[in-house]
């Protein structure tokens, strides 16, 4: 992703639960869903569809996952933190909850599959 988003400041959290009504997915980074609006290196938007991190608040505190779901990605430019905690092992979840109870500024979101 390339742009020019550079004039924005950290958001707080706690993630919006209902974005997925009122945000529209933007694009996907390897085949995981990004849900806007993006605006990198600045805004990044919502990650993921049952494991989702909105990257706008997270400030890349600590690893948490024990099946290893994660893996960080590289945001320089960002206000929150120069690093994010990418989904790419989404399918992998066992919905422990363990990231979203951890999560100190609240952005991350599991949606358990019916
Ligand atoms: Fe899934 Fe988060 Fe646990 S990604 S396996 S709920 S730490």
């Amino acid at each position: 992703m390339t742009a020019n988003g550079t004039n924005y400041s950290k958001v707080d959290g706690p993630i919006d639960p209902s974005f997925k009504s009122k945000r529209q997915v933007a694009g996907t980074f390897q085949g995981i869903k990004v849900w806007g609006p993006v605006d990198p290196p600045g805004q990044l938007g919502i990650w993921g569809t049952e494991v989702t991190v909105d990257f706008d608040i997270c400030v890349a505190c600590t690893e948490a996952c024990p099946v290893n779901v994660y893996e960080w990605l590289n945001t320089p430019g960002h206000p929150a933190s120069e690093k994010k905690p990418f989904m790419i092992r989404e399918k992998d979840c066992i919905f422990c909850m363990a990231c979203e109870n951890v999560c100190p500024p609240q952005c991350v979101k599991i949606f358990q599959k019916g």
